[in-house]
């Protein structure tokens, strides 16, 4: 693998007190550069598609003014996918949490351009959303597109997949409802495989062991672009809610 990939900065660099009682994050909060449009978006566009993070559930019946089958990207980056979706599916709602602002300013931008009217972002860590905003049984598909793969051991603990946040999603998806993931990371891919055939919540599409054919439907991201270009492989996995009867969830 090119040395140009391994270039997480481990967290170290936090003082020795903030780390104490933290959960640990998928993520570390790198503002980057924000251009001008990207700040201003946020005033401008923010009202209109942004949705405050809050410790209670969300009735999103209520945010989006419709009852319609729901979606949520986890970390969308720049919105390449959030917004290929809302322009493709008008008649799905679509929540997108992304803690890099940068990206997020980009997309409010967008989706103001186009007046999309399908779509709520949250600038928050998905985990808490998940935990706090989102209902049981109240989303028709989670997507997770390559996530951060923290590729040194020691970071491992730090990727966002593992058994217990496969539950939460388990728990949020309805019964039926798909659990799409991509990576470029040939070591996290295996790893997904692992935690998602253990989960009694979930069944694999492409059959048990199987990486599922990339779907048509997946856009190609700015993130997915630069992984082409440096000869990268990429693993889709596409996972659905197993139907609970004992819960009469009717499958
Ligand atoms: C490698 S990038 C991929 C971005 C995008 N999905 C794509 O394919 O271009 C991973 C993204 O996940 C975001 N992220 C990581 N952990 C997150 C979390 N817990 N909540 C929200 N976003 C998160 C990061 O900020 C980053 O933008």
């Amino acid at each position: 693998m090119p040395p140009s990939r391994i270039k997480e900065k481990p967290p170290a660099a936090e003082p020795a007190a903030e780390r104490v009682n933290r959960p640990i994050r998928s993520f570390v909060r790198r503002e980057g550069r924000m251009t001008e449009a990207q700040r201003r978006a946020f005033d401008e566009f923010g009202p209109r598609y942004l949705l405050d993070f809050q410790e209670a559930p969300c009735d999103l019946d209520a945010v989006f003014g419709r009852t319609a089958p729901r979606t949520l990207e986890i970390g969308f980056g720049m919105g390449d996918s959030v917004l290929d979706m809302a322009r493709r599916h008008p008649e799905r709602d679509h929540l997108g949490v992304e803690v890099h602002r940068p990206g997020v300013g980009r997309l409010l931008r967008a989706l103001a351009d186009e007046d999309i009217r399908n779509v709520r972002i949250l600038c928050a860590d998905a985990v808490q959303v998940l935990t706090h905003m989102i209902s049981d049984a109240t989303l028709d598909a989670v997507f997770l597109f390559f996530p951060d793969p923290w590729h040194k051991t020691r970071h491992h603990k730090r990727r966002i997949v593992q058994p217990a946040f496969v539950e939460l999603i388990a728990r949020r998806l309805k019964p039926g409802g798909i659990f799409h993931l991509a990576t470029d990371w040939e070591d996290y891919a295996r790893h997904m495989l692992a935690v998602l055939e253990q989960s009694p919540s979930f069944t694999n599409s492409a059959g048990a062991g199987n990486y599922a054919p990339r779907p048509d439907e997946r856009v190609l991201t700015k993130f997915e672009r630069r992984g082409e270009r440096l000869g990268h492989g990429v693993w889709d996995l596409v996972f659905s809610r197993t139907k609970d009867r004992a819960n009469g969830d009717g499958g």
